[in-house]
């Protein structure tokens, strides 16, 4: 099922914003190429451009919560931490099927896991910052 961005997730600060519905954008690309048996050689390279991509997202909310001293950066901070080592591991898992096929299940496993991953963290903690960044 494909992730959709909804007006509810915007944050208020465009770097974000833009930031979060490319994330959608390549969590779906990601599922797409697990779904699709011929381009099952592009997921190695397309998870590696999410992981790259989600590295640098952080880095730059991080800054923009430094720029308005964010009173929750240590928290919102250490919960990017723990996010990128459960990526990590949705990686390695993805990695570890080495070249075969997946199946529906799996897929749908897979998917599920980076829908939480992502929209758990956008909608309880990422939506904290909403009231610091009005105006900024
Ligand atoms: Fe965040």
């Amino acid at each position: 099922m494909t992730l959709m961005w909804r007006k509810q997730l915007e944050i208020g600060d465009e770097t974000i914003d833009v930031d979060h519905k490319y994330l959608i954008c390549m969590i779906n690309t990601v599922e797409l190429t697990m779904r699709t048996p011929e381009h099952r050689d592009l997921l190695p390279a397309t998870l590696e451009q999410l992981v790259e991509y989600t590295h640098a997202h952080f880095r730059r909310e991080e800054a923009i919560m430094l720029s308005v001293n964010y009173p929750r950066y240590q928290q919102h901070k250490e919960q990017h931490q723990r996010l990128i080592q459960e990526l990590d591991e949705i990686q390695k898992k993805i990695q570890a099927r080495g070249e075969g096929e997946f199946s529906q299940e799996e897929i749908s496993d897979l998917a599920n896991l980076f829908r939480h991953w992502l929209l758990e963290h956008l909608v309880k903690e990422d939506m904290l910052m909403k009231p610091f960044l009005a105006g900024k």
